[in-house]
């Protein structure tokens, strides 16, 4: 029987970082039938293996936009992505989009949710203990271990964001795409869910883009944060988080952090104001 392979850390990090993806004048219009919207002026990007890149902003600023075209399921209007250096021209098992709650199956178990990901995949197709033993693999990360048998609908909101972050992983993509995962939980589910995340970041090295309008949760998570303003979408400001891992949300270091952030929208939005005075 062939083996499995447990989840182990990776070997430590190259001495060099590598640079994972790669954004060239990358830029985004929507034409509609009255009028075009720049959602993305022209931006330049280069994200690391590894890092944890937080994109930051009030909504309509371009974030998921961007999030959508680094994963393939849009094409920009201008530039060029590339992953490792090739063309990112459509999605691919490479990048996986991490989504809310509900791109969960309620009706399936909790197991049955995570290895979903896993069921066209060479490595696990028609070998479903295989693909089992990976799923409880990542439960046991996320400590889900005693509800694999437990179906959705009967989690509580925390518990399901958890088994969305296992099934997004389980297939073990290079770069995690998050879009606003953390909606409406409570303080305390939420404290934990970042702790969660950040043990995932620390064991595994992945390359994570995540996108917030939360600047506790930006500072907590980012090594980087690149803060957008909107009307065109664009990058204002990167800010790069130098706090040990992990954090915890509820650090005055965090507030610190955070409160740099806001300043950062603020001053670009009482510039506006002086522009329009
Ligand atoms: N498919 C679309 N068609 C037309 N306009 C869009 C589309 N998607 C996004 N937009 C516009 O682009 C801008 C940026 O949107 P989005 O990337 O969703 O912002 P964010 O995620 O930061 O809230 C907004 O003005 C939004 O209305
Ligand atoms: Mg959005």
């Amino acid at each position: 029987m062939e083996e499995i392979q447990p989840i182990e850390p990776e070997t430590a990090p190259a001495a060099t970082p590598t640079v994972k993806l790669k954004l060239r004048n990358v830029s985004m219009m929507f034409h509609g039938a009255t009028q075009t919207v720049e959602a993305l002026a022209p931006l330049d990007l280069e994200i690391m293996e590894g890092e944890l890149v937080v994109f930051f902003g009030p909504s309509g600023c371009g974030k998921s936009t961007l999030l959508n075209l680094i994963a393939g399921f849009e094409q920009p209007s201008t530039g060029e992505i590339t992953l490792d250096g090739e063309p990112v021209t459509k999605p691919g098992s490479d990048r996986l989009m991490m989504f809310q709650e509900h791109g969960l199956f309620p009706w399936l178990s909790v197991i049955n949710n995570v290895t979903y990901g896993l069921k066209n995949r060479r490595r696990y197709r028609f070998r479903p203990w295989k693909q089992r033993a990976i799923a409880r693999e990542w439960l046991k990360l996320m400590n889900l271990e005693e509800f694999e048998k437990t179906l959705i609908h009967e989690l509580s909101g925390g518990m399901k964001q958890r088994v969305a972050l296992a099934r997004a992983l389980a297939p073990d993509p290079h770069v995690l795409l998050v879009d606003e995962p953390f909606p409406a939980l409570d303080a305390l589910t939420k404290s934990k869910l970042y702790g969660d995340l950040q043990e995932i970041l620390i064991s595994r090295k992945k390359t994570i883009i995540s996108v917030t309008h939360d600047p506790r949760e930006a500072a907590c998570l980012g090594d980087r944060i690149l803060v957008f303003t909107p009307s065109p979408g664009r990058v204002q400001k990167e800010i790069r988080v130098e706090l040990p891992r992990p954090r915890d949300i509820n650090d005055p270091a965090i507030g610190e952090y955070a409160a740099q952030i806001m300043a950062e929208l603020e001053s670009q939005s009482d510039e506006k104001r002086q522009d329009t005075d």
